[in-house]
């Protein structure tokens, strides 16, 4: 018979496993002894796979504060996380919210870590009908908060194809943005009054329409047309800004702010984000002398370039494969 522990994990693995999380404890300092009794954020719940680490790490006197925007995750990581005995189970405190409220929810300089990892989980992906993938032709939806917004495919009909070609290139550095953009357009518009669905099956043939050379693989640039669009119906790079710049606000002088993204334009935007709250000085870059006190360093990065997970991880996740991970601590 499996034991509990073996079923959990069995349970979390299925619904999304989590990516290098011997790291993000290490980055969050949770094997500090002082820290047990901490106060943490995980701004991205999920399956739950690194906030049941944390609160495993944590004692009774410590307290985990987990951010999701997705009812289906929020519901799933609470009955995972109701599975660590009471003895020894930290205060859990869940926000069923987008985590660009970070700051309307944590008081200031309350905290000692705080992890996001980013992006969706493979659980989303998995479940076509949520409409987060190509495969199994469900309607374009894309949201990660089926009760906010806009779904994909309504963003589409009401979007420009100027508009929609600046997204394809911001969010997923698409080469022919322009030409895909004002195919999506037309196929919108043409879907709307044959008063159907847009479908993947759609996206597909304008893809390979575009982009015709058989050494370009269809599939992944599908996937970057699914995160373009995707990235504007959740207003993914606006909340990154918002939450980090509001993270910064919550940590105690010496917590840590862990990042792990998974593509390029995400990365940076953590990148860029981060890099404002690094430097001492803020005045305007023409001013000949400093006149701000030049005291303005927030955040400093503790490892120089971003953490990458181990081949052996890549090999047993390849979810992994494209992982960066950035740990940063409050000054
Ligand atoms: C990669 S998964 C996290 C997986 C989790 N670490 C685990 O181990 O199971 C990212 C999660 O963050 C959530 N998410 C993404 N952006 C969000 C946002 N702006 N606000 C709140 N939740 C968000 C998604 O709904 C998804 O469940």
């Amino acid at each position: 018979m499996e034991n509990a522990d073996l079923r959990q994990a069995k349970l979390q693995i299925n619904y999304h496993e989590p990516v290098m999380l011997a790291e993000c404890l290490e980055g969050l300092r949770l094997s500090d002894a002082s820290l047990v009794g901490g106060t943490f954020v995980d701004c991205t719940l999920g399956g739950g796979g690194h906030s049941y680490a944390i609160a495993n790490k944590l004692s009774p006197a410590g307290t985990l504060h987990s951010f999701d925007r997705d009812e289906e995750a929020v519901a799933f990581a609470t009955k995972r996380m109701a599975t660590i005995p009471v003895e020894k189970s930290p205060k859990f405190v869940v926000h069923p919210v987008a985590f660009a409220k970070l700051g309307e929810e944590i008081a200031a300089n309350s905290v000692d870590g705080i992890l996001y990892d980013l992006g969706i989980s493979s659980h989303q992906v998995d479940d076509s009908s949520r409409g987060f993938t190509f495969v199994g032709n469900n309607p374009l939806d894309l949201r990660m908060d089926r009760r906010e917004g806009v779904s994909a495919q309504e963003w589409l009909r009401s979007v420009s194809a100027d508009d929609l070609a600046d997204a394809l290139r911001k969010n997923a550095d698409m080469d022919r943005a322009y030409k895909l953009a004002t195919r999506l357009v037309e196929v919108a518009v043409k879907t709307a009054a044959e008063n159907r669905d847009i479908l993947p099956s759609d996206v597909k043939a304008i893809v390979e329409a575009v982009f015709p050379d058989k050494r370009r693989d269809v599939n992944s640039l599908l996937a970057r047309v699914f995160q373009a669009v995707r990235m504007e119906v959740n207003g993914e790079l606006a909340q990154i800004e918002q939450s980090l710049t509001a993270a910064v606000d919550c940590l105690k002088v010496g917590g840590r702010l862990v990042v792990m993204s998974y593509h390029s334009v995400e990365d940076r935007c953590v990148k860029d984000t981060c890099a404002k709250f690094e430097k001492a000085c803020i005045c305007p870059e023409n001013l000949p002398v400093c006149m701000c006190g030049g005291n303005h360093q927030r955040l400093k990065k503790v490892n120089r370039k971003p953490i990458l997970p181990s081949d052996e991880e890549i090999a047993r996740n390849s979810r992994a494969r494209s992982a960066k991970l950035r740990v940063y601590e409050r000054v």
